[in-house]
């Protein structure tokens, strides 16, 4: 435990360790009458406008001259509550802007931001070269009354992009450069308390980039409005730790609480665990409180649990911290629900990763923040499907790469039961940057899901004793406010030196091959592959064809600097001391096309799935060895191959079974024995009709997988990813076109026109990496035979459908309550 723990709990009112069994704590102290308390709304419903990087008049006024800031309340046109915003677009955020621009190959002005970087950002229209484009205001209305005057009032922003200037009635009230870090600022001293409107305003900048990677543009993440008592608990105040003993696991619990009012407060904290069925399995004598004015103190408790539901990758267990301030009177003044979950975590430099005691591989992937059809503005349920997505492969950890995540995907990995690495964007121990890592830190360090703090990626001084000198720094920050977890850093070369040697586990950007040699030489230090793999590949495509910029989907093709699936895995799998390794990437990204890095490729093609999360093959061969217990055949390529009669076709099978057979058209071609964690292949004369895979475990059949032939397109059938959805949630609703005897026709590029009653498409894709066509859209064309649609539900029954001309539609009905 640190220094500072020891020393909070020593200042905190009460340590008093309790000591309860993990049941029902006896019957709830009777409900105070509520006061005013703790309000928290969600700000999702703004207005929306594209300003001007270098037209004040377009950037309604602002920077209007040199006094732009020099009287208060006055800064931009606007920003002030009266401004007339009726033209302006609707928006629910997250909002990328980005992901609805244009694809612009030549910039305009000779200032151009030079190829690569256009590339790496996706070729969007955004950057010095479009300054239309590339400032974008929001503004949203807040309700405030007579009962709020003398409460805290303040915003939390989980993450905007980029440069951001947040006004309220007129008044900047705070400027915030990190594209990802969470800020928040108090506000209530601009509001109105008289009935007259309030306004919030936000003008963000995204002119410039922090990445070499699609970054979007806008508020991508939630803001929350929080309206507090002046003796309230401030944000993030509730810190909580568990450890595991032989006797159960103790949990210490500290809170701050703020008195932000003039007057000397007293109280009582009242603290109560929530196990994860919902039922209190915790609650403690109300503890007396007293702070003067202006003061802030941390009060700490210990509770003890003989049979705690642990959180792990299977049982995502989560319990709550309910922290309540009530007044001498009883009243309820503030409260505030902390998640948590009771689990140990553990690198070893010899035996890998341990979660709860027990081994677990880190079979990882490494990803983006950016999905088809939205860019960045992922909402929830689309986090929750690309988790699972993941997890039905058999993966169980995810590499926020390079920057913090939303809370909201934390918040999905919790529940779910996936495992997270959260990196920090800036490797700079400048006053910024270790502003962004404290903010970053505080938010994250209740989730059970984080294991690892990286301090960044392959960042040009990793190997230098400047790198060594700065990042020393950042970790001694990480110890301070959260000892529970170790640091780590992505690196690509010079291990031996720098960075290397200040961080607890260190992180392998590729080059598999030298882990064990550096392993030797660092015995005491835990190693993993930080990023692994990675195979580029194009779904559905079987030969590469430049001319195309298409990639075969077979673990072949890779660049210099990384490997194939096979040659990395077979590495990693069968050294113990290697924690595991995060693949780049699980989802392709927008951006850094490779190796065909000019238009019309827009997007990458690391990807174990595509930007729509359709696999391509490779994901078969993880899914295989990720679950060796599922037996499990894929077959590749797709069997209708025009015009090749008789021609040899490289065929391919991941499977996990003992063995497997490869029939064609009935006949027999012979069984192989599998090898564990390699592929199968067969040169197959071409001939069509059924192209048949059959896995045998033990003599009997285990699984198989099938390609056949198939005709014309025929029809376009509709998934949806759930038939029940809450009202204002996405759903994914993926198409597939086949033929007249329901098989996929592998080629198939129809248009199709997806739509929703009660509904409304808010992007589609179709995961090809060299298309241009829009995706704020209701329509695409598929690729390889998909495409997909993300729609926004309205409450009731919702009829999402896809049409497409000279082919039959379909449609499925679903209910969002
Ligand atoms: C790595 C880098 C990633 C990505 C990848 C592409 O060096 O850390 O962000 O650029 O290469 O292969």
């Amino acid at each position: 435990m640190s220094e500072e723990f020891t020393r909070r709990e020593m200042i905190g009112a009460g340590a008093v360790a309790l000591t309860l069994a993990c049941s029902d704590a006896g019957a709830e102290p009777e409900r105070p009458t509520a006061a005013k308390g703790r309000r928290r709304e969600r700000l999702e419903r703004w207005k929306f406008h594209l300003g001007h990087a270098a037209d004040v008049e377009k950037d309604f006024g602002f920077g209007r001259d040199q006094r732009t800031f020099a009287k208060a309340g006055t800064a931009a046109d606007a920003a002030m509550p009266k401004f007339d915003d009726a033209g302006w677009d609707e928006v629910i955020v997250p909002h990328d802007w980005a992901v609805g621009l244009a694809f612009e190959a030549a910039p305009p002005s000779p200032n151009a931001d030079n190829a690569d970087s256009r590339a790496a950002h996706g070729f969007k229209a955004i950057g010095r070269d479009f300054p239309q484009n590339s400032i974008g205001w929001y503004r949203t209305p807040i309700e405030v009354t007579a009962a709020d005057r003398g409460r805290r009032i303040w915003l939390e922003f989980d993450g905007v992009f980029r440069d951001s200037i947040v006004f309220v009635n007129g008044y900047d009230v705070i400027r915030n450069e990190s594209g990802y870090a969470p800020f928040s600022v108090r506000i209530d001293d601009f509001l109105n308390y008289d009935g007259s409107p309030n306004v919030v305003t936000v003008r963000c900048d995204a002119t410039l980039g922090e990445g070499w990677f699609y970054e979007g543009a806008g508020i991508y993440r939630h803001v929350e409005l929080v309206r507090a008592e002046p003796l309230h608990i401030p944000q993030w105040g509730v810190v909580v730790r568990s450890s595991l003993g032989p006797d159960g696991a103790s949990v210490h619990i500290a809170i701050d609480i703020t008195n932000g009012g003039d007057l000397p407060e007293s109280g009582l904290l009242r603290l109560s665990i929530v196990g994860p069925g919902g039922e209190t399995v915790f609650a403690n004598e109300a503890m007396p409180i007293s702070l003067a004015a202006g003061e802030q103190r941390t009060f700490a408790k210990e509770a003890h649990f003989s049979a705690p539901q642990l959180w792990s990758i299977e049982t995502p267990n989560l319990y709550a911290v309910r922290a309540e301030v009530l007044g001498n009177d009883s009243r309820l003044i503030d409260n505030v629900d902390t998640r948590f979950g009771m689990r140990t975590i553990r690198f070893d430099p010899e035996r890998g990763f341990f979660l709860n005691g027990r081994p677990v591989k880190l079979l990882g992937t490494a990803n983006h923040q950016d999905h088809a059809g939205v860019g960045t503005g992922i909402p929830e349920s689309l986090h929750r499907w690309r988790i699972s997505k993941l997890q039905q492969m058999g993966s169980n950890a995810w590499r926020s790469a390079h920057n913090p995540p939303s809370t909201a995907l934390l918040d999905a990995c919790d529940e779910m039961g996936m495992l997270m690495i959260v990196e920090q964007r800036i490797n700079s121990s400048s006053d910024e940057a270790l502003a962004e890592l404290e903010r970053t830190i505080r938010r994250d360090r209740n989730h059970p899901c984080v294991i690892l703090w990286s301090l960044g990626n392959e960042e040009p001084h990793q190997a230098s004793e400047r790198g060594a000198l700065i990042n020393a720094e950042l970790k001694a920050h990480v110890r301070r406010l959260d000892p529970t977890r170790p640091t780590t850093f992505a690196m690509d070369q010079g291990w031996d030196n720098g960075v290397g040697r200040v961080v607890d586990v260190l992180g392998f950007n590729y080059r598999t091959n030298q882990i064990e040699a550096y392993h030797q030489r660092h015995p005491e230090q835990p190693v993993y592959g930080s990023e692994t793999g990675s195979t580029v590949a194009t779904r559905g495509e079987y030969a590469n064809d430049p001319a195309r910029h298409v990639l075969r989907s077979y673990d072949t093709e890779h660049p210099w600097w990384a490997t194939t699936a096979e040659e990395w895995w077979t590495i990693v799998a069968d050294r113990p001391y290697i924690a595991g390794g995060f693949v780049w990437t699980g989802f392709d990204y927008r951006g850094e096309p490779t190796p065909y890095s000019s238009l019309p490729s827009i997007s990458s093609q690391f990807g174990i799935l595509d930007t729509c999360g359709f696999p391509k093959d490779n994901y078969y061969y993880y899914r295989a060895w990720w679950r060796p217990d599922q037996p499990l055949v894929h077959l590749l390529p797709h069997w209708s191959w025009q015009g090749r009669d008789g021609q040899p076709i490289e065929v391919w099978a991941h499977a996990n079974t003992e063995e497997v057979e490869l029939r064609l058209n009935g006949r027999s071609l012979g069984r192989k024995r599998m090898p564990r964690n390699r592929h199968l292949t067969w040169q197959v004369p071409y001939e069509r009709g059924k192209l048949e895979a059959i896995g045998y475990d033990r003599g009997r059949v285990a699984a198989r997988d099938v390609q056949e032939t198939s005709g014309p397109p025929h029809a376009v059938r509709l998934m949806v990813d759930r038939r029940l959805a809450k009202a204002g949630e996405v759903v994914i609703a993926n198409a597939v076109v086949v033929d007249a005897r329901g098989r996929p026709v592998p080629s198939a590029d129809n248009r199709l026109r997806f739509g929703a009653s009660n509904g409304h498409v808010i992007g589609v894709g179709n995961g090809n990496p060299n298309s241009l066509e829009p995706d704020v859209s209701s329509d695409r064309k598929a690729f390889n035979g998909f495409a997909q649609a993300i729609v926004r539900v309205g409450r009731g029954p919702v009829d999402i459908s896809v049409a497409s001309d000279g082919l039959r539609g379909s449609s499925a009905r679903m209910v969002a309550l």
